[in-house]
């Protein structure tokens, strides 16, 4: 059984949705309660088992690489003030994954942004995490995909049931379930966000990969897509085609950070986790809930 070290998260984003607090923030830095995003994120791979990410980055992103490293002097004065919590809190990211990073110097798409990663990966399958999606769940989602992976031995991305409405936010997926798994989906079709009345179903794509390193190939003869964009969709498309490609419905609740409104949502989410925090909320939404909306 192929063990999954290593994972991709491309964060080289612009971050528009949330200007002007990302002007000069990358917006995988925002917090989540006290935890910017991305710390979430990579969370989730270590608990998944990842032990190297690969960060594809930008211009303005080095806050990311600083989160992730020690900082002597900070440990060291918390140390003295014997501030042992707070301490820990600032060693954890340090601690989860070793990182590397890779810059994409140009904005060519998510296609592109994973075949920059192609030389630190090699040849194995590894994971892609897209660091807008949070996803809280029991299992963490990565574990739930590299199950099935290490099940089927083909790549597995990760779908939820989308509103018809919304399909033209997502990577969309139709195919057949698998009469052992209702939550496996054996992909036919995979097309990138199309318009309602073209979705061949309502099963999108949420920023979960567990990725055969075939997929490079499939990369390089992939054209630009949507958005003149090299789409890691239309690669995923020609896979499934050629060697296999499973949609698994993930158990979990998925938030859109990268959206103003599900970022809202996800701090929401989390904040319920601090019973102090979830009470001054639940309090406010009492007070104002005759407000006028
Ligand atoms: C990307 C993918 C899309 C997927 C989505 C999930 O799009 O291209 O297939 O459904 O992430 O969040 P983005 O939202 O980055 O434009």
């Amino acid at each position: 059984m192929k063990h999954i070290r290593k994972a991709v998260i491309p964060a080289a984003g612009m971050g528009t949705r949330f200007l002007p607090a990302t002007k000069a923030i990358p917006k995988e830095m925002l917090p989540i309660v006290n935890k910017p995003s991305i710390q979430l994120i990579i969370e989730e791979a270590a608990a998944s088992g990842i032990e190297e990410v690969i960060l594809i980055t930008g211009r303005g992103k080095n806050e990311i690489e600083d989160h992730f490293d020690v900082h002597p002097q900070l440990e060291e004065s918390l140390r003295r003030s014997g501030k042992e919590a707070l301490l820990r809190e600032v060693v954890t990211p340090s601690q989860l994954v070793t990182l590397s990073t890779v810059r994409q110097q140009r904005p060519l798409g998510l296609g592109h942004a994973i075949l920059c990663a192609r030389h630190l990966i090699g040849n194995e399958p590894f994971a892609v995490f897209l660091p807008d999606d949070l996803v809280d769940a029991q299992k963490p989602c990565a574990a739930q995909l590299i199950d099935v992976f290490q099940r089927t031995g083909k790549s597995v991305i990760a779908l939820m049931d989308v509103p018809r409405e919304e399909t033209s936010q997502y990577g969309i997926a139709a195919g057949k379930f698998s009469p052992e798994d209702p939550r496996c989906l054996n992909i036919e079709t995979l097309i990138e966000k199309p318009a309602s009345r073209d979705a061949p179903s309502t099963m999108g794509v949420v920023g979960r990969y567990i990725l055969d390193p075939r997929i490079f190939e499939y990369l390089t003869r992939t054209n630009p897509g949507r958005g003149d964009e090299i789409q890691l969709t239309d690669a995923l498309a020609a896979m499934a085609e050629a060697d296999g490609l499973v949609g698994y419905l993930f158990e979990g609740e998925r938030f859109d950070a990268g959206d103003v409104a599900g970022y809202l949502l996800a701090n929401l989410n989390w904040a319920r986790k601090v019973p102090r925090l979830w009470r001054t909320v639940q309090q406010y939404v009492r007070s104002h809930q005759t407000d006028a909306g």
